[in-house]
């Protein structure tokens, strides 16, 4: 995975429930992508309100409003994307912040841009201040400044753009400086999925793999894939090698049940790492509340790896707090491992709070 500061962990790509697509993934996810709005599933409200951004843009004749696409990994940004240049019939042109350290990097993709054209710019809290400040008046105005020169003899050329749709795309919405959000005509919060929308979408990819995948079996990875369709993918095609090995090719409960044991996933999507951080916080120190270095060092990982890959799951799922004391166990934790608090244990006095991200991280 590649951390924020573009620093890059090999040794998480292979981590069988992380939102993030690993190295290997990118090839393999491209051909289950859901082609149209209609085809893509769940996220109703997102898809309503897009498809009608989208078909008044066509109505007019114009090039449509830019969109913002904001959520966690894996929950279908890029597929939306290539979805919205499809609708309106546009080509779609692929860039990301990173790629865009200097203002002169943004100039040379929009003036390069065609009428109409779609410009996805993935990951977009993370571009350089300077391509930022240019895209906010091609965003409004369709227009760039080019400077030329340096020091007091330097110019603005302005040069005019072709009009085109800007779809950026982010996990940290927060991150996004007001100025530029407040530029997006219309900006999509995606969720995560119901497990009755990961059934659906568990059966459509099973059909495009041609993996027979019973309806109840559907229901047992849906319901281990903490809401993102990227882990139900990829459960599904750990569990096909399964079948093909142990059994007889076909995935039903009972296949997809050994399955995903083999794997150590949960039934509610925990794998070995975050059981093991969620038993050292109850068994070595009480359910908390503990800091998050010593809770590492108890299960002999990397605090960032604790904090980034497994907290996130973990505090969603209503089974860990961050608290400004330290990591606390939720009730739900014990009952989870099968334990019973202990009185006075802090899960006892704790709020249900799900504010992660705002916690501090120590
Ligand atoms: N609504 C959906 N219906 C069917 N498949 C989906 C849906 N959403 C996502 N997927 C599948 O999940 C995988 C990941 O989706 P995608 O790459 O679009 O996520 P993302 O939000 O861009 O993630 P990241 O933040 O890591 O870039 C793809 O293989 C895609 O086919
Ligand atoms: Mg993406």
């Amino acid at each position: 995975m590649t951390y924020d500061d573009g620093s890059y962990d090999a040794s998480h790509d292979d981590r069988l429930l992380a939102p993030e697509a690993g190295s290997e993934e990118a090839a393999l996810e491209s051909a289950l992508r859901p082609r149209t709005l209609d085809t893509f599933i769940g996220q109703q409200r997102v898809k309503d309100q897009l498809g009608l951004v989208l078909e008044a843009a066509t109505a007019r004749g114009r090039a449509a409003d830019h969109v913002l696409l904001a959520g966690p990994p894996g929950l279908g940004k890029t597929t939306l994307s290539m979805i919205i240049a499809a609708e309106l019939g546009m080509p779609l042109r692929v860039t990301s912040g990173p790629a865009l350290q200097h203002a002169g990097d943004l100039a040379a993709v929009l003036s390069s841009l065609v009428p109409g054209e779609v410009l996805f710019l993935d990951e977009i809290h993370r571009m350089s201040r300077a391509a930022e400040e240019m895209l906010y008046l091609a965003m409004e105005d369709f227009r760039v400044d080019v400077i030329v020169g340096k020091g007091p003899g330097a110019t603005a050329i302005p040069l005019e753009l072709p009009p085109f749709t800007l779809v950026g795309a982010t996990t940290r919405a927060g991150l996004l400086p007001g100025p530029l959000r407040d530029r997006f005509g219309f900006t999509a919060h995606m969720d995560f999925y119901d497990a009755s929308d990961l059934e659906l979408i568990l059966a459509r990819s099973a059909a495009l793999l041609d993996v027979p995948l019973a309806a109840d079996a559907a229901v047992e990875i849906a319901g281990r894939s903490r809401g993102t369709p990227r882990v139900a993918n990829r459960l599904l095609r750990r569990v096909r090698d399964f079948a093909q090995v142990r059994a007889d090719g076909h995935v039903d409960l009972e296949v997809a049940h050994a399955a995903l044991t083999l794997y150590e996933v949960d039934e509610i999507g925990l794998d070995r790492l975050d059981r093991a951080v969620l038993t050292a916080l109850l068994t070595k120190f009480g359910g908390g509340p503990v800091g998050l270095s010593t809770l590492a060092v108890a299960v002999g990982e990397e605090s960032e790896t604790v904090e980034t890959v497994c907290e996130p799951f973990l505090v969603r799922a209503g089974l860990l707090a961050r608290t400004p004391r330290g990591r606390i166990a939720t009730a739900a934790a014990w009952g989870h491992l099968g334990l019973r608090a202990p009185a006075g244990s802090a899960a006892a006095l704790l709020p249900f709070d799900e504010d992660e991200g705002t916690a501090p991280s120590a």
